[in-house]
């Protein structure tokens, strides 16, 4: 059980969350965009703090001490906060795993659908009236295979809607045994038997040291022609450099991106790449997702300050 009076929230977090704090009882402040020198005086103010994505919570935020507590990350990922300084100073880190799950599976799904017919680029054609039908012959996704790397929340949503479109899904998750993962109709693989047989590849794994470039040159040299990328989960689990080179050569025949290493991306080569989709960062981007996060993360700090049992630490 911890004290909790008053609760920062930045990132534009849904308004439902100040809601809850508030019926409990707890002050809220809400902030917009603050300079670094703002962000670790307001830090040492309150007892939590609620944030999205962007906000960085680094060590250097945390270095005002004062009353900070815990640190809400209204979202699934925690790479924007340092949790290993967090801990050090015994602030708690807790986020919303499964809150955004359904929004990022949709997102990835349009993306899969996106790329299969040329969506963005054949609309862009026609607002410039260009009526060209021969560019965008696409391709069904009926009988295509779908192999997907990171078969948690994400990856298993992904694999039960795309099989409604006829894809045969594949994929690899080292902590889901192969017959749980047959159980939702997914043929797990090794990494190595995987690549071959894919028509289109999605990644929903986190971004850890051995998730970098886990799709790179050497990745590209095994797939079939033309296979197609989509990454939805985190910047950098796609090697950049190796996408763009392969995508070049033909050897990659599209990409749908969500995430890029560099947020927003000041090199823009390969969102403007002709065999690129993208959108920014949207994946969780929607009303139900935000909202449920918003709640979620509210409700977990309630539960602190009540000394309930916690859940998202
Ligand atoms: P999860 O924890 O439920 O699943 C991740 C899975 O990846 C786990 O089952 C884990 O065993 C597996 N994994 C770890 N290392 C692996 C490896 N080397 N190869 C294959 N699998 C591996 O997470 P989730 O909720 O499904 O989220 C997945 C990713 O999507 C996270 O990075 C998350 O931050 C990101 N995400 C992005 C958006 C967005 O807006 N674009 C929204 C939500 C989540
Ligand atoms: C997440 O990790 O929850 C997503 O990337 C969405 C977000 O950053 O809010």
């Amino acid at each position: 059980m911890a004290n909790i009076e008053k609760v920062l929230l930045l990132d534009a977090v849904d308004p439902k969350c100040g809601e809850v704090l508030q019926e409990a009882g707890i002050a809220v402040t809400t902030r917009g965009k603050l300079t670094k020198e703002q962000l670790i005086h307001e830090l040492t103010e309150h007892d939590a703090v609620v944030v999205r994505s962007a906000t960085r919570i680094t060590e250097e935020a945390l270095a005002g001490g004062g009353r900070l507590r815990v640190i809400g990350r209204a979202g699934t990922g925690v790479d924007n906060i340092d949790v290993k300084a967090a801990t050090r100073k015994g602030v708690l880190v807790m986020n919303t795993p499964g809150g955004n799950t359904l929004s990022a599976a949709e997102h990835t799904c349009a993306m899969v659908c996106a790329l299969s017919r040329f969506l963005p680029q054949a609309c862009a054609a026609l607002k410039e009236g260009r009526w060209d039908r021969k560019t965008y012959l696409g391709s069904e996704l009926h009988g295509k295979t779908l192999a997907i790397v990171g078969l948690g929340r994400i990856g298993r949503e992904v694999a039960k809607r795309m099989q409604a479109f006829g894809m045969t899904t594949i994929g690899y998750d080292p902590m889901i045994p192969a017959d749980v993962t047959a159980g939702w109709g997914v043929e797990s693989l090794s990494l190595e038997a995987l690549w071959p047989r894919a028509d289109y590849i999605t990644v929903h794994t986190p971004l850890l040291p051995h998730t970098k470039n886990l799709i790179g040159e050497k990745v590209f040299s095994v797939c079939k022609p033309g296979v197609r990328v989509v990454n939805v989960a985190r910047g950098g689990i796609v090697d950049e450099a190796a996408l763009l080179k392969a995508l070049d050569s033909g050897v990659c025949g599209g990409a749908a991106l969500d995430v890029f290493v560099e947020e927003p991306p000041t090199d823009l080569t390969l969102c403007k790449h002709p065999k690129v989709i993208c959108t920014p960062h949207l994946g969780a981007n929607t009303v139900e997702a935000q909202r449920r996060v918003a709640l979620e993360i509210a409700q977990q700090i309630v539960d602190m300050s009540k000394g309930r049992p916690l859940t998202g630490i």
